[in-house]
Formats: C-alpha cells, sequence, structure tokens
C-alpha cells in the first residue's frame, strides 16, 4: 500500500516533534493479518496485490477506550430536555437500567454490534467497552456476556450508580461479591464511577480493590462532574486510566504527572452534557499521558465517532493535530496496556497488527481542518479490509 503521509505513531508524545512520526512518500506492505514492512514507497518489496492510496493519508485505527454499548432503550428525551436548559445528574443511568434489564440479550448484542459496526466504519479497529446498566448479578453476567461477544476489552461497571430502590451497603456487597463473581468470566478490568450521586471515594476503592484482588485491571470514572476524588484515588490505586477529569486542581495534574494512570478525556461527553473541558493542555504540559475515546453511551455521549472527538480536542482543547491523534490512538492503547508487544494496537510497526485507515485528505490535519466531513476512505482491521 502506498501513501502520501503515513503516521505510525510510533515514539512518545508528539508535543516536541511531530515529524519523528509523519512519514513522507511511505508504503506499507501488510501479510496475515500483521505490518510485513514500513518505509519509502521507492523502495518497497514486491506484494500480491498493490493498493495505490493515492496521495492520501495513512494511521493506525482508532483505538476508543470507553464505551458503553450494552443498553435498551433510548434517552434522546433527557438529552432534549438537557439541551432545553435541565442538568446531566447520573440518576438518568436508571432509566437505561430498566430498559436494559427488560430487553433479550440477542437484542442487547445486536444493539453493541451496530454501533461497534458504526464506529469501524469511521476508523475504530480497537474497542472497550462496559457493563453497566444490569446492576442486578443476571443482569450485569449477561451485559457482560453480551460485551465479549462484541468488543476486544470489557470492563464490568457493576458500581456505576445504586439502583434505584437498594440498599447502599447491601448494593456494595453484591458488585464485589456475587456479581464480580459472574461477571469475571468475560471481563478484563473493573470501574467505578466515583461521583456525587454514583460512589465516593471510599466505596470506589472498596469496589475496585474486589477486582483487583479478582486479578483485573482498573478503570475509574472520576471528576466528571466535580471535584470527586476520582482522579487521585485511580493515581494511588495505579490505575490504568482515569476517566472524564473534567475538574481538576492542580494537585490532581500533579498526582496524574507523578503516576502512571492515563488520564481518558471524553470530548463529546462534554458537549453533549455542557460540562467544561478537560485541561487538556495543562495535563500535556505536565507530562500526564492522555487517551482520547468517545465514551458512546445513551446518556451522556450517543456517538461513536472518534473523528469528532479528535476534531474537538484540537479545536477545543488546545491539542495540536498529531497530539490529538496520538491520544487516540496509541495513548488510548496505553490505557488498556496495549502500547507494546506483539499484541500493541494504535501504532504501525513491523510485526505488530495490520490495524490502519486511509482519510479521504492528504494529511491528518484535514480531520480538524475540515471538521464535520466524514474523511474515511478506507478501514483494515487485523489486515481485513471493513466493508
Ligand atoms: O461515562 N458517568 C457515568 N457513566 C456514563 C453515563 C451514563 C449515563 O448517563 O447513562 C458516562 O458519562
Amino acid at each position: 500500500m502506498n501513501g502520501t503521509e503515513l503516521v505510525t505513531g510510533i515514539g512518545e508524545l508528539t508535543t516536541q516533534d511531530e515529524s519523528s512520526e509523519r512519514l513522507h512518500d511511505a508504503a506499507l506492505v501488510i501479510g496475515e493479518g500483521r505490518i510485513l514492512w514500513i518505509g519509502p514507497a521507492a523502495q518497497a518489496p514486491a506484494a500480491d496485490r498493490r493498493t495505490d492510496v493515492d496521495g492520501r493519508a495513512v494511521l493506525p485505527g482508532w483505538v476508543d477506550t470507553h464505551t458503553h454499548l450494552v443498553f435498551g432503550g433510548d434517552r434522546s428525551a433527557e438529552f432534549e430536555a438537557r439541551m432545553a436548559g435541565r442538568a446531566y445528574a447520573a440518576g438518568g443511568i436508571n432509566t437505561t437500567v430498566a430498559a436494559t434489564r427488560a430487553a433479550p440479550e440477542e437484542q442487547l448484542v445486536a444493539t453493541a454490534r451496530n454501533l461497534r459496526h458504526e464506529a469501524e466504519t469511521q476508523g475504530t479497529t480497537f474497542l472497550e467497552t462496559k457493563t453497566g446498566y444490569g446492576l442486578d448479578v443476571a443482569s450485569e453476567e449477561r451485559s457482560a456476556r453480551a460485551a465479549a461477544n462484541v468488543a476486544d476489552v470489557v470492563t464490568f461497571l457493576g458500581a456505576h450508580i445504586v439502583p434505584a430502590g437498594m440498599d447502599r451497603r447491601a448494593y456494595i456487597d453484591l458488585v464485589t461479591g456475587p456479581m464480580l463473581t459472574a461477571a469475571l468470566p468475560y471481563v478484563q478490568f473493573i470501574d467505578a464511577f466515583c461521583e456525587t450521586g454514583a460512589f465516593d471515594v471510599e466505596e470506589a476503592r472498596e469496589v475496585l480493590l474486589a477486582g483487583r484482588a479478582a486479578g483485573l485491571g482498573l478503570r475509574v470514572h472520576g471528576n466528571q462532574l466535580g471535584f470527586s476524588g476520582g482522579v487521585r484515588l485511580a493515581v494511588e490505586l495505579g490505575a490504568a486510566s482515569v476517566d472524564h477529569c473534567n475538574y481538576l486542581e492542580p494537585v490532581d495534574i500533579d498526582a496524574l504527572a507523578a503516576g502512571t494512570t492515563v488520564a481518558t478525556l471524553l470530548p463529546a461527553c462534554d458537549l453533549s452534557t455542557r460540562q467544561p473541558f478537560p485541561p487538556a493542555r495543562q495535563l500535556l504540559d505536565a507530562g500526564v499521558v492522555i487517551a482520547l475515546a468517545t465514551n458512546c453511551n445513551p446518556g451522556t455521549s450517543y456517538t461513536t465517532s472518534m473523528p469528532l472527538c479528535v476534531a474537538t480536542a484540537v479545536l477545543q482543547m488546545g491539542l495540536s493535530v498529531g497530539e490529538a491523534v496520538w491520544a487516540a490512538t496509541r495513548g488510548a492503547a496505553r490505557s488498556l496496556g496495549r502500547d507494546r508487544g506483539a499484541d500493541a494496537v494504535g501504532s504501525l510497526f513491523v510485526g505488530g497488527r495490520a490495524d490502519l485507515q486511509v482519510l479521504n485528505a492528504p494529511s491528518i490535519s484535514h480531520l480538524a481542518y475540515r471538521v464535520g466531513v466524514p474523511l474515511t476512505a478506507a478501514v483494515w482491521r487485523t489486515g481485513v479490509r471493513v466493508d
């Protein structure tokens, strides 16, 4: 495959030197789902089939690390009320819980599959999704099973809220006991929504530690609606990721900079809930590794569009194009522990997975420059063209 601009994603954060990961007049060769060769087009080895991308940009497929695709129902009325001035509150989750419990498992899988396909056609080649709209043992178990049917990585989010009508203590015992056990065969991470209206820091800690004891990696929903303490908890526990990060004090940024937790930012959610954007520039300047994800869910961010997230990060959050693309690919991969080694995703290197996309544009800058225009021309996932 020949391309004009080939963005490999190799290299560390691109603040200092974006050019180090952008090759020009480049080509790559793929075979058996892997990248076999990358280099100047003029030196490309022979291949069985050749795709000339005709001056279009080639880059890694997006890695979407925060979605909630397993749900029933629709919350467009809540969205409309919010756009008319009502504030977002975590309690809206109960609406989706009721609809999810009522939906047959095949329907949950079908909805999630459709959304995944929608994401793939926009360049997403690797995707995490969460449980969290079942919130009883049987419903969380089938949500986890449905999620594992559809996503590459699954996160158990029994600690999304305390469902309506349940005693708090009894619910936390359920999440850290039988619910976790039921979800365990299907999941790799555990998450907790640490926020007013959901779980406080000590409750979230208890849930996360139970997950860790069961062998799961940790993710946290933190500091979305206020200064919840979720970010510092995530760093303290060495969580792989803390997601949202809208409300950060200097001490939170310092903690992130000193720790290993990736700050995953969710620009589409911020648009759809009219929350202030996270201080992305400050985070990067402090040396924090950031990721971008869609947070696709029916309540706060009903979009699968990683290009929207990248464009918003550039136009509204102060990131350069290279930084935003890196955060949506390699940074995202890091938040799943998949940025290095043979199983790495989110970057293009010899021996790595052939997960890549071609833009209908000569360079990645068009992702923000031509905001709102669908630019995905073609997508390959493990070397197979996505239709
Ligand atoms: O990440 N913040 C918590 N969970 C979702 C929203 C869930 C909902 O409102 O349905 C989020 O924004």
